[in-house]
């Protein structure tokens, strides 16, 4: 499956240690590792997207941009994000102004949209994913594009990634987090050093019919307690960014 050694073990000795046998913790892993991949959520043909993309810097910047919202409608994150791209990263930028370094942290496909972002391809973009073909594919996009290929298989909650970082993305997970480990996203906002970190969350849920901003927001000020960073608050529509200032009162 590509999930690193490391997320398997942790997952077992977590269920293990709620007193579950072997076999009942086999299953409890299983499950929370659907929900921690989310096949639900869409992949694309990882094999076909890499030739269509190779093709596609043969024919220049408009292709590339097609494949990639093509790649991008594949995973419901970045499907919902499509029609609100140039906008998201032009109001993302305004606020933290443009970095040289990016943490793309529990990245899924959202790299795809490097070609909205307005950033030189000097930018050192440092994507992380538990799932290895979607890492694969990223490495190969930023190759195509003259990036580093800073992109890792790695599991973030268990190893935080220690590069210092004007942004970090955070988007579209942390509700995920707390369903692996409740309150794990405390420590794991604090381990992060990056100037502005910022946690999006959806404000709908999947099926568009509940209204979930006031959890959202339960979620990530819970969250911050008592830190003495500051929030400013990007809402676009069917998502919530939540710019969170670590810098702020230090
Ligand atoms: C809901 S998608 C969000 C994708 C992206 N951030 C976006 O908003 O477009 C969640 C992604 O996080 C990855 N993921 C989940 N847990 C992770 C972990 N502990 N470390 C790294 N990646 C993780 C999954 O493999 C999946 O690609």
């Amino acid at each position: 499956m590509g999930i690193p050694e490391e997320t398997l073990h942790n997952l077992f000795d977590v269920e293990l240690e709620k007193g579950r046998t072997q076999k009942e913790a086999v299953k409890a892993v299983r499950q929370k590792l659907h929900n921690i991949i989310a096949p639900y959520l869409g992949d694309p043909d990882y094999e076909q997207a890499a030739r269509d993309l190779e093709e596609a810097i043969r024919e220049g910047p408009e292709q590339v941009k097609r494949v990639c919202e093509a790649i991008l409608s594949q995973h419901a994150s970045t499907h919902e994000r499509l029609p609100i791209l140039e906008e998201f990263y032009h109001r993302i930028f305004d606020f933290t102004g443009k970095p040289d370094i990016i943490l793309d942290l529990a990245c899924g496909l959202n790299p795809f949209s490097f070609p909205w972002m307005g950033l030189p391809a000097d930018v050192k973009y440092h994507a992380y994913d538990i799932h290895q073909p979607r890492i694969k594919l990223v490495n190969c996009f930023f190759e195509l594009m003259g990036l580093d290929p800073c992109a890792e298989v790695r599991d973030i909650l268990l190893f935080p990634p220690e590069i210092e970082a004007p942004v970090a993305f955070f988007f579209k997970e942390a509700h995920r987090f707390e369903h692996r480990q409740h309150g794990c996203n405390v420590e794991f906002w604090k381990a992060l050093r990056v100037r502005y970190l910022l946690v999006s969350l959806p404000t709908t849920s999947l099926d568009g019919r509940r209204n979930l901003l006031d959890r959202q927001r339960r979620l990530v000020y819970g969250t911050i307690g008592d830190a003495p960073w500051e929030v400013t608050e990007l809402i676009f529509d069917k998502e919530l960014v939540f710019c969170i200032d670590k810098s702020y009162g230090t």
